[in-house]
């Protein structure tokens, strides 16, 4: 594919090419799985270039154990490959192996104003009260964030609901680059946020996202939960007394309930209105089992292959350098060019 062709839609000029990131901060959870590696792998299937990036250096945002992270980003490169990510179709790659995200990024930071970054909720969220204390990389992280997309001409952008507000950021930096230099380099990317699991709720609070970061574990399924995990939390799910409606506007004051279904549509590849249609007039003594046996028969083959893979960390070392390799060689021609856009002598 060449940059001449022209995208479906999004960035006209530029071929279509989809990257996505996640923090190696923790394990990946269902949230993760549903929301993002499964559109992930959607993605891989349908013959588009992508790149799938373990972003370490956004998860140094907020202090993290090195040996923890080392494990954490190995183990997720782990869970990529087990949910379906081909290293030889997609390119798999930590960032802080390819110099250019780091570079493009502090352009970037002085492309974007203190005030867009400020109204960013997730840096208001993670900063918390404090934010004097906050560390000038979370503050930061929507440029790298944006510096990720940029320095491949990304065109489409898979994400949950909550990165919506970061790529929409993305979109203004590099709309405000283009103008300042004068140029058309940049394409404005596309988030595309789809699917019944775009935001995988909490199985102990029906109104906040299942996240790796929440400190019960009983919230959320790990990808390396074992079988009888899963079913004990999903057992354990916090849920109301009422039996299941025949349709989805009786869900609508009933948060547990409708992230229940809305999980059983995702794995299951239904709608949640054809959930709701199967399963009317059931109460969650019932439900609760056919979720877990069907949440069970989805995850423990990831889960095995996620231990297997895990066993040779050398071979998981060397897919990503190779992935690395890849992605720097896309990478790098567009960081010269940026640097020559904006005035930089370079050696030739
Ligand atoms: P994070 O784990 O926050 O680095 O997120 C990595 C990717 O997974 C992003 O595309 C998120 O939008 C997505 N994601 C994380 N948690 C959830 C969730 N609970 N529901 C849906 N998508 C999620
Ligand atoms: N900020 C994203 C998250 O926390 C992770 C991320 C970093 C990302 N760079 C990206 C996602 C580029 C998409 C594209 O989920």
């Amino acid at each position: 594919m060449t940059d001449a062709q022209t995208a479906p839609d999004g960035a006209p000029g530029f071929a279509p090419r989809v990257f996505s990131g996640i923090q190696p901060s923790g394990g990946l959870t269902l949230g993760n799985y549903l929301g993002a590696l499964k559109r992930f792998v959607a993605a891989q299937e349908s013959g588009v270039e992508t790149l799938y990036c373990l972003v370490d250096l956004h998860a140094i945002t907020v202090w993290q154990d090195p040996a923890r992270l080392r494990h954490a980003t190995r183990e997720m490169a782990a869970g990529f490959i087990a949910s379906g990510i081909d290293p030889a179709r997609s390119i798999l790659f930590n960032q802080s192996q390819v110099g250019a995200h780091a570079e493009l990024a502090w352009v970037l930071n002085c492309v974007a104003r203190m005030g867009w970054l400020g109204r960013m909720t997730q840096f208001k969220d993670k900063a918390g009260k404090n934010r004097e204390n906050a560390s000038v990389g979370l503050f930061a992280y929507p440029c790298l964030m944006a510096a990720d997309v940029m320095v491949y001409h990304t065109t489409h952008v898979p994400v949950g609901e909550d990165q919506k507000q970061h790529l929409e950021l993305a979109r203004e930096i590099a709309i405000k680059f283009n103008h300042d230099y004068e140029v058309d380099f940049f394409p404005v990317v596309e988030p595309v946020i789809e699917g019944a699991a775009t935001r995988v709720m909490s199985l102990r609070d029906g109104t906040k996202k299942m996240s790796k970061s929440d400190p019960s574990d009983m919230s959320r399924i790990n990808l390396t939960d074992d079988a009888d995990t899963i079913s004990l939390k999903i057992r354990k799910a916090r849920t109301d007394p009422e039996p299941l409606p025949g349709d989805l506007a009786g869900l609508a004051e009933r948060p547990e309930a409708r992230n229940l279904v809305n999980i059983y549509a995702a794995l299951a590849d239904i709608t949640p209105e054809a959930v709701v249609a199967d399963h009317a007039g059931q109460g969650f003594g019932t439900f609760k089992p056919a979720l877990a046996e069907l949440a069970v028969s989805v995850l423990a083959p990831i889960n095995d292959e996620i231990n297997r893979l895990m066993a040779d960390v050398a071979e998981i070392d060397r897919i990503l350098g190779d992935g690395a390799q890849r992605a720097d060689m896309i990478a790098r021609p567009i960081m010269e060019r940026t640097y020559d856009i904006v005035g930089m002598v370079r050696a030739r």
